[in-house]
């Protein structure tokens, strides 16, 4: 009689689409967080315990704490589905033997779409259109009503120029004739198609944009970056745009902002401590939300979930990860 091999266990901490769960099936023995809902920081403890292998999420806190808890434990791998890792400690991982990967590049189209819905969403007062007519408060069109404003010619200033920021600035400069100026912690040279000016600090993209859009990975170093100091340096009709983590802007010094009327409007799909949201902010004028859906499309979140897979059966494999965590 010939012994079946035992397959890996994964904790998976949300459902995933179909085919990455079927792949998941495929080469491992997974158990799913079947309520779908967030995990405590006590269940990750447990569940890196006893599982070789932990696919987790971006709201499952992965911390020192969580990981010095778990030590000992069976998890060799923390496979994230998603491309942040702001949520897990990954030195502290490391350093406990634990590999950690995320999933670029699968999610770039996606979130670059969804920020130029944003910027247009802002921009065309799509949110407040869309309110009034709910409200039932349309009495008909007039020549001088809900009139926004259009991107062409306008200036795009972006934080962080990674593979995402990219994506959006070609859509900017080749779909909507946009001037695109950047910040990024070191040269980037892989523009190639459309032209982007490098500057040479966070301040001057500020001053000279008319739509920021931020695009850094949250870091302690990116920590609140566009502050109340940065807001005060932008165009009181600027719109600042923001799905990359909600840690990276100074929310009180947004809602101040946008309150005073020193800020033209703000679009954001990340928030500080979501999913709770400050009920000031979302009181604040000139805003469109969104609930962190960047990369909600089927064909993404089935290439993150692929793209996990491939990097646990390399690990299980004893092949180097295909995706190690920045
Ligand atoms: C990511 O991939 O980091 C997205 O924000 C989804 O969590």
């Amino acid at each position: 009689m010939t012994k079946s091999i035992d397959k890996p266990t994964i904790y998976v901490t949300r459902r995933w689409p179909e085919q990455a769960e079927a792949a998941l099936y495929q080469h491992f023995a997974p158990t799913f967080n079947m309520t779908d809902e967030a995990i405590s920081q006590a269940t990750l403890v447990d569940v890196l315990t006893a599982y070789e292998g932990i696919a987790s999420w971006s709201s499952d806190r992965i911390d020192a704490g969580v990981i010095a808890a778990a030590s000992g434990g069976r998890a060799k791998i923390i496979a994230n589905f998603g491309v942040g890792v702001d949520h897990i400690d990954v030195a502290a991982a490391r350093a406990a033997g634990i590999a950690v990967t995320n999933t670029p590049g699968v999610l770039t189209d996606a979130t670059a779409d969804l920020t130029m819905t944003l910027m247009l969403m802002t921009m065309r007062r799509a949110g407040d259109g869309e309110r009034l007519l709910r409200a039932g408060q349309w009495r008909g069109g007039k020549p001088t009503q809900m009139m926004g404003r259009s991107l062409q010619g306008k200036t795009l200033g972006i934080i962080g120029m990674g593979r995402i920021a990219q994506a959006v600035a070609r859509r900017a400069a080749l779909g909507f004739d946009m001037e695109v100026v950047f910040w990024n912690r070191s040269p980037v040279t892989t523009i190639t198609g459309y032209n982007a000016r490098q500057l040479d600090d966070v301040d001057s993209v500020c001053a000279a944009a008319d739509i920021l859009s931020l695009h850094c990975a949250a870091t302690p170093d990116t920590r609140h970056i566009l502050n109340a100091d940065r807001l005060a340096l932008m165009r009181p009709d600027a719109m600042i745009i923001n799905t990359a983590r909600g840690d990276v802007i100074d929310e009180k010094a947004l809602i101040a902002a946008l309150v005073d009327g020193r800020i033209g409007g703000a679009g954001l799909d990340v928030f500080q401590g979501e999913p709770h949201i400050d009920p000031a902010l979302l009181a604040a004028p000139h805003t469109v939300f969104l609930p962190h859906m960047g990369s909600t499309t089927r064909e993404a979140r089935t290439a993150m979930g692929m793209k996990a897979v491939d990097n646990l059966v390399a690990f299980f494999a004893g092949k180097p990860v295909l995706d190690p965590a920045p």
